[in-house]
């Protein structure tokens, strides 16, 4: 029997049959689930839905105080825990599943069908691809639930297992990316598996070219860039796969300036869904450590990706950055506040962003320097823009941004005052009719 009840009678062992509010109210990726642990409620309950309805038939009824659930109680989270999660803490309770273990069997769990996929593709079985969708929709939800720990853990990869967690990484940044730019529900997994799928072509190139240590000649390297074109034509061969990520895998490898392969597709004639593959799928290499090459810092890349000139969408590029929550070291950004900010060293790969603000553009005034971490519950800010030091009419802006970077304490507002004269009054652009930058459209066809 299914019947609606307040959040705060949420309860473990219920069975979640629907939830109120829009999808991006609703903190899992599938709005029917069982309640297995405390951080299940907290967050439904952080995400501000009133109301769900449970199924009394899958699981336990709101009377049903009796009835044991087929899971073991949890200790509630801290600080204080709410009444309906209380009722289960105990202090025999044992230690809750945390995020790196979530994690951890969410990435073992990707892999392992990954692995079975491709070695269905490589050996000609039967192929069946919901594997792909089981993960792409996994992965969903874990992302909503703790993008960061996932991101950072799917770093971590030895040269055997990298193909397929290579895969399951940029399946995991596609999946961010687009919910950061509030694309709807199936285009999300559909780009989520287009990521997964994104290197299936990689299956026919050697290990030992893959895995060379060493730079490789102009013949190796002309026999990895087929990877692109075999990968889509052998996706084109599936019944089932969406055209989308046939275009992901066939134009990942595309730069915005046309120096990519296999086409040399100029920025215009350049999908989203491959621009988004592009970033996905350079980020996660240069995060992860190689045979040729050690792990960068996610601040490390992302500051080079953004000096890569012709390589990628800056705005997606920014919007990607939001999406991690990662900006490039000494980059000047505004804030929802008004405020400009320069981004500061991350305390580490898993800090929230710190920045320190210097302007406020709504009162036109410089401010005493202040850092803020964002994220913290005590502050709301967020990035909202990348700003262009070049429209300043500060005579030296590099060294402006040096100085806001300095020690606080040293900081003299005045001499600030003095490196800064405001912004360079610039008049508004006109869009013309067909706007040349915008990228090719894409059609977002089902399978
Ligand atoms: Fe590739």
């Amino acid at each position: 029997m299914k019947r609606e009840i307040p959040i705060d009678q949420l309860q473990i062992g219920m069975f979640v049959d629907s939830v109120g509010g829009s999808w991006f109210s609703n903190p899992f990726w599938r709005s029917r689930l069982k309640i297995k642990t405390s951080e299940q409620i907290t967050a439904f309950v952080e995400s501000g839905i009133e109301s769900l309805v449970i199924d009394t038939d899958l699981g336990i009824d709101v009377a049903d105080d009796s009835a044991t659930p087929d899971v073991q109680p949890v200790a509630p989270p801290t600080p204080a825990p709410r009444a309906s999660q209380a009722r289960f803490a105990s202090p025999k309770a044992p230690r809750t599943f945390g995020k790196r273990e979530r994690a951890a069997e969410t990435i073992d769990t990707s892999k392992r069908l990954v692995k079975t996929l491709f070695d269905q593709v490589q050996s000609g079985a039967a192929v069946d691809l919901s594997l792909a969708d089981t993960v792409a929709e996994d992965i969903c939800n874990a992302v909503v639930q703790d993008s960061v720990t996932l991101i950072n853990m799917l770093r971590l990869k030895n040269k055997d297992e990298y193909t397929y967690l290579h895969s399951v990484a940029v399946c995991t940044l596609m999946i961010k990316l687009a919910r950061q730019q509030r694309l709807a529900q199936d285009h999300v997994v559909r780009l989520g598996v287009a990521g997964l799928l994104h290197d299936i072509g990689k299956i026919g190139v050697p290990l030992d070219i893959l895995n060379k240590p060493d730079e490789l000649t102009e013949s190796e390297f002309a026999i990895v860039k087929e990877h692109a074109v075999k990968g889509a034509a052998l996706l084109r061969e599936l019944p089932g796969v969406s055209d989308c990520a046939i275009e992901v895998c066939l134009h990942h490898h595309e730069r915005m300036d046309g120096k990519g392969y296999p086409e040399g597709l100029l920025g215009p004639k350049i999908s989203l869904p491959a621009r988004m593959g592009a970033i996905c799928d350079v980020y996660d290499a240069l995060t992860s450590e190689r045979s040729y090459k050690e792990a960068w810092s996610p601040q490390r890349a992302v500051g080079e990706m953004q000096n890569w000139d012709g390589c990628f969408d800056p705005d997606l590029l920014f919007t990607f950055f939001q999406a991690i929550r990662v900006f490039p070291l000494a980059s000047v950004v505004k804030l929802d506040t008004g405020q400009l900010a320069v981004v500061m060293p991350a305390k580490t790969d898993n800090s929230p962003p710190l920045v320190r603000t210097f302007y406020d553009t709504l009162r036109d005034t410089i401010e005493q320097p202040e850092d803020l971490v964002l994220g913290l519950r005590a502050n709301h800010a967020h990035i909202v823009a990348n700003e262009d030091p070049r429209t300043w009419r500060a005579e030296d802006p590099a060294s402006l941004i040096e100085y806001v970077m300095q020690p606080v304490g040293t900081i003299n507002r005045t001499v600030l005052q003095h490196m800064w004269n405001g912004p360079v009054v610039v008049p508004p652009i006109i869009a013309s009719e067909e706007d040349e930058t915008s990228p090719q459209a894409f059609t977002w066809k089902a399978a």
